[in-house]
């Protein structure tokens, strides 16, 4: 029996703001952001959505009265927590109006968590082929205006639905992981921005994946003349192009080519995007099954994951025959068409108005958020979720 990915959707904010202007509000040739980093676009996260209204808005996409009764597992990876205690998945588990008979938990480490809830997913959808489990990756990528980190900042959520004969992809289980403790990125529990090494984080995360990729060869007969596209974590696209070069020369001519193309489409979406942390793989993911036209049903793909601080994973998954559907990739599109582009000085007072850590009550406008779940403020200590159907 094949367990995988049944379903598979997006959200992220209405805005957005330019590289190439955010580049030269920095002093930098545009070129550094758009070739160097190759970002293109980067979604402005309003104090209006958060990590829970953001994967509402995304996981609402598919679920369905067939899938709401067979879910009983919900999965959030996230590194923007909402709350030390309680996990994000239980607001969302209430949100979406799924059975009150779920096991709903915060899966955390880095821009890992996403993908440590998909191969748990995987392991329980195995054991217990009638059950349905819904995996979220979401998160805000925030490093401050006027860093380094800045051009790689973005944010939303990834919602996938993991089922029995999956109709997108599927995964037989095989996987390397690799973790040891080294300080690339990391967030204190007192700051809502990232402290990070960048240059530092770059290394580790190539010599992970190197780490994975041949240990995953040494557990399986596949090498790469095997797969079809090697996507990756993307905290910009510049990074995983990185990885990939570093096993280029394992493939033909040939090879080489068929794999940088697939990583072009399978970064369109992120390049416009920016980062997502736990959610950026899966968004590659989307990009791929939804752009690239050389994807055939039982194509082999490698997918890279990568959390800071650190641990990696390399696995495949075999594309599978419903992977296409026009009418998600012209939702997807309309949704970061749509956006409104803010300027500069629009794009910073709404970064500062991020609500800090702080007691105290907050009440938000969310008039000018059109979205169907909203983040409305805090009361008493306890957060205001909308849900304006
Ligand atoms: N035209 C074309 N390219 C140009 C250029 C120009 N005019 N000017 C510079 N460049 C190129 C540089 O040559 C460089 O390319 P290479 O990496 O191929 O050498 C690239 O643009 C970036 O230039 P710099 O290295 O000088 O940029 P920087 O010092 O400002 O830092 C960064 C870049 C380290 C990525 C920084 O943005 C950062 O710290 N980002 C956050 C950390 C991060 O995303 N790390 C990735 C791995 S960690 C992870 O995966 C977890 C996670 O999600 C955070």
């Amino acid at each position: 029996m094949k367990v995988g990915i049944d379903a598979i959707s997006f959200y992220t904010p209405a805005m957005y703001l330019s590289m190439e202007q955010l580049a030269k509000a920095r002093n930098e040739d545009p070129n550094k952001y758009l070739i160097g980093i190759g970002q293109q676009e980067q979604s402005v996260v309003p104090n209006t959505q958060d990590v829970v209204t953001m994967a509402a808005n995304a996981a609402e996409q598919i679920i369905n009265d067939d899938n709401r009764a067979k879910i009983d597992l919900v999965i959030f990876g996230t590194e923007s927590g909402i709350d030390n205690s309680k996990s994000a998945a239980i607001y969302l588990q209430t949100l979406l109006e799924l059975s009150p008979r779920t096991r709903a938990f915060e899966t955390k480490q880095a821009c890992y968590g996403a993908t440590a809830g998909l191969q748990m997913a995987r392991d329980y959808v195995q054991l217990h082929p009638d059950k349905q489990a819904l995996v979220i990756g979401a998160d805000v990528a925030r490093y401050g205006l006027n860093t380094p980190g800045e051009v790689t900042q973005g944010g939303g959520a990834v919602a996938m639905i993991v089922s029995a004969n999956p109709r997108i992809i599927s995964f037989d289980g095989n996987s390397a992981f690799y973790s040891k403790d080294i300080m690339d990125f990391w967030r204190p529990l007192h700051t809502t921005e990232a402290i990070v090494d960048g240059h530092y984080s770059n290394d580790v995360y190539v010599n992970f994946f190197k780490e994975t990729w041949n240990q995953y060869q040494q557990i399986t007969d596949l090498s790469i003349a095997d797969l079809s596209a090697m996507i990756f974590h993307l905290p910009y696209p510049k990074m995983g192009i990185k990885g990939l070069r570093a096993v280029l020369p394992e493939a033909t001519p040939d090879k080489q080519a068929e794999l940088k193309t697939a990583f072009s489409f399978g970064s369109m979406y992120n390049k416009r995007v920016g980062n997502l942390y736990t959610g950026s793989l899966y968004l590659s993911l989307l990009s791929l099954i939804d752009n690239d036209d050389h994807l055939k049903v039982g194509d082999t793909v490698g997918l890279f994951s990568y959390g800071s601080g650190a641990q990696g994973e390399f696995f495949t998954g075999q594309v599978e025959a419903g992977f296409f559907d026009a009418n998600r990739k012209q939702r997807m599109q309309t949704m970061l068409n749509s956006r409104r582009q803010l300027s500069v000085p629009e794009y910073e007072s709404i970064f500062n108005s991020w609500p800090k850590i702080k007691a105290g009550d907050l009440i938000l406008s969310v008039s000018d958020d059109d979205a169907k779940f909203v983040f409305a403020g805090v009361k008493d200590d306890q957060r205001q979720y909308l849900n304006r159907k």
